[in-house]
């Protein structure tokens, strides 16, 4: 009996340090697959200063370049994870998201993007991954509110045209739809508007602002002018969404929304309850804007990402072949 005891307490003993040896190395694997600031301070240090000299070159001839950069992290991190996913060209196999709607005709910057992958890869070749550069570079790019960059992100092998249609809201999409699709991915109504200060900078075509021209809610003079430059330059033509401080990263997005003056239809309905509020409050406190503005950008950059062992470092941003 005492004897079945003590086998039976050594079992336990036995058992509970397997179950402890399991948790730590489970505790372990945990830490060392999170994203954190200094993931390449060893593996390659130097290259968020490559990114950093790319994206300043690129925005001395191409000012636009900055917009379209965060665009394309956004673009990147909504559609499936920020896993580089909407850098990958069409295969046989899967048509890209380059072909989404809100990305087709649309999305740029992809060559800002190889350029730096093709540095990167010189001084530190299969280390660095296409989903990190791009998070960097977004951060690089707005010539506004800075913030320490997570890496650590991997590659995905494969990309996702429906879940970049999906996820993606389009400009006319009414609040609720907005409310709705950014609380699928984790975001309150106030992070929605915070993320959506990114059209404080950046271009929008005619195609995208029709249906604005018929909303009841615009300045009549901005309406006006809206008509004139769209019946000028046609449905590709494009207009700043920000029409006073286009270049500039600022709050100059949210007064325009105070007086009516947003670009899109999308745009516009933020100044509806229950948004209005946080409309009026970045409008008059950049401050507030720039450190919400980048809390929810670092938390949009935590979306769905690979670590560890999974997802890949590609070659070339463009493909998982190379
Ligand atoms: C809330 C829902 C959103 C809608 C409906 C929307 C829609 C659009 C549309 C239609 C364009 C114009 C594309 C073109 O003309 O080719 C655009 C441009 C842009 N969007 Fe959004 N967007 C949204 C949220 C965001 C967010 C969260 C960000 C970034 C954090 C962002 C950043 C930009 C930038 C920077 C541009 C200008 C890109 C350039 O000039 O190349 N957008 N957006
Ligand atoms: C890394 O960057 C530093 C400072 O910009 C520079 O002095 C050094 O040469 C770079 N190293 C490599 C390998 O590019
Ligand atoms: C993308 O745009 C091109 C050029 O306008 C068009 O021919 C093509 O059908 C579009 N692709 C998709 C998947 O919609
Ligand atoms: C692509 O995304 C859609 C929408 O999120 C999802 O239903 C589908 O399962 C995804 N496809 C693959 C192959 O993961
Ligand atoms: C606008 O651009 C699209 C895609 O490139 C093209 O198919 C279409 O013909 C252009 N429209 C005009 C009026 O040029
Ligand atoms: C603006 O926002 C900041 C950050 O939230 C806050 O500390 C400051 O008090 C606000 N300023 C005003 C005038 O409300």
């Amino acid at each position: 009996m005492s004897e079945e005891i003590k086998i039976c307490s050594r079992r336990y003993i036995n058992m509970s340090y397997v179950l402890t040896f399991l948790f730590t190395t489970l505790l372990f694997g945990a830490s060392s697959t999170e994203l954190s600031e200094n993931f390449y301070e060893i593996s390659c240090p130097n290259f968020t200063s490559i990114v950093k000299e790319e994206v300043g070159a690129r925005l001395k001839t191409e000012p636009r370049m900055g917009a379209s950069l965060l665009r394309l992290h956004f673009h990147d991190c909504f559609a499936t994870g920020c896993d580089a996913s909407v850098l990958l060209d069409d295969t046989a196999s899967f048509i890209g998201e380059k072909r989404s709607e809100p990305n087709n005709n649309s999305a740029r910057g992809f060559e800002v993007i190889d350029n730096m992958k093709v540095k990167v890869e010189t001084i530190c070749p299969g280390i660095v991954s296409c989903a990190d550069i791009l998070a960097a570079a977004a951060r690089d790019s707005l010539g506004g509110p800075s913030w320490n960059v997570l890496f650590g992100r991997r590659d995905s092998t494969t990309a996702n045209k429906t879940a970049s249609n999906m996820n993606i809201k389009g400009p006319h999409s009414n609040l609720n739809d907005l409310i709705q699709g950014y609380a699928s991915q984790g975001f309150t109504p106030q992070e929605l508007v915070a993320l959506s200060g990114g059209h404080t900078i950046g271009l929008a075509k005619c195609q995208f602002f029709t249906s604005r021209l018929s909303d009841g809610n615009i300045d009549p003079s901005f309406k006006k002018s809206l008509k004139d430059f769209c019946k000028v330059n046609g449905e590709n033509g494009s207009h700043p969404l920000d029409m006073k401080t286009p270049l500039t990263f600022d709050n100059n997005y949210f007064m325009l929304l105070t007086q009516l003056r947003g670009l899109l239809h999308s745009d516009q309905q933020l100044l509806k309850e229950p948004t209005k509020h946080f409309v009026e409050v970045y409008a008059n406190n950049k401050t507030a804007f720039f450190e919400d503005f980048t809390g929810v950008m670092i938390k949009m950059s935590k979306l769905g990402t690979l670590t560890g062992n999974s997802g890949i470092i590609r070659t070339n941003c463009r493909s998982i072949l190379s």
